[in-house]
């Protein structure tokens, strides 16, 4: 079989392949919070709060063997161009439900029989890669809200575009659309036993680049989680990777 080249050569910001946007982080963005931290890649911002462990209600979704993690995920109105609906969407529930079973993979809370810890997830400013930011900040905002963890989680987007495979997609590159056009993959990775906590895909791929795409998107989660326990050590500061 002959390999034909891929009609995306070149990333239209300049990054290298692996190469993820400008980082920032900061933990302690909500001071009425428990927890609470800021994640920013390129121009897509995400902002977590987490209330809790409290007593849950409604009560019948009560477990008695341990607490629940419950998460909302929302995009504010104005964060991108054409304005966001407010309120519930089907989106922003398939997200919440897919940010909780990653979540779930690093949280504890078998000390906690009939609670709730509430982690709520808004995005000011949009442009691709929203739900894995949100992940990035809520493992932040739970660490610092000091409930138990077994290991941190970091998340990043991989894309395919045509047949280049590209870390941290914006929303230019998931508009592409010539030769098999855009593939995208948020994938998150936890940071002691490398486990897949999110792995979500919108698109075309072969099983080889579906393996590429885990280990770059490992090696990006190893860059982002530095950046985030940075943010933990200290509490207020914008910590930049
Ligand atoms: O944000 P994420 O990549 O996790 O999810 P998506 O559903 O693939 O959305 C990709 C991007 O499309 C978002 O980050 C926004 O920039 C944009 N978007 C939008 O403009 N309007 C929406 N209603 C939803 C998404």
């Amino acid at each position: 079989m002959t390999k034909t080249e891929s009609a995306y050569k070149k990333r239209a910001d300049g990054r290298k392949f692996d190469e993820l946007r400008p980082v920032i982080a900061k933990v302690g963005v909500v001071p009425s919070a428990d927890g609470s931290a800021m994640y920013q890649s390129g121009k897509t911002r995400a902002l977590a709060v987490v209330r809790g462990p409290r007593l849950l209600h409604p009560k019948h979704l009560e477990n008695p063997e341990k607490g629940i993690l419950r998460v909302t995920y929302q995009m504010m109105s104005f964060s991108v161009w054409d304005r966001i609906k407010p309120g519930n969407s089907r989106r922003g529930q398939e997200i919440g439900k897919v940010s909780e079973w990653a979540l779930n993979e690093i949280v504890d809370l078998d000390a906690f029989p009939n609670s709730v810890v509430d982690v709520i997830i808004q995005i000011p400013q949009a442009d691709a890669g929203t739900r894995v930011a949100g992940l990035n900040a809520a493992a932040m905002a739970l660490a610092q809200a000091g409930v138990p963890m077994r290991e941190m989680l970091s998340a990043v987007a991989v894309g395919k575009m045509d047949r280049t495979l590209v870390v941290d997609v914006d929303k230019e590159e998931e508009d592409f659309e010539d030769g098999e056009g855009a593939t995208d993959i948020p994938i998150g990775i936890t940071s002691r036993t490398k486990k897949i906590a999110l792995l979500q895909l919108d698109g075309k791929i072969s099983i080889p680049e579906l393996r590429e795409s885990i280990s770059m998107a490992k090696k990006a989660c190893e860059k982002i989680n530095e950046v985030q326990m940075k943010a933990l050590k200290e509490p207020g500061k914008e910590i930049k990777g």
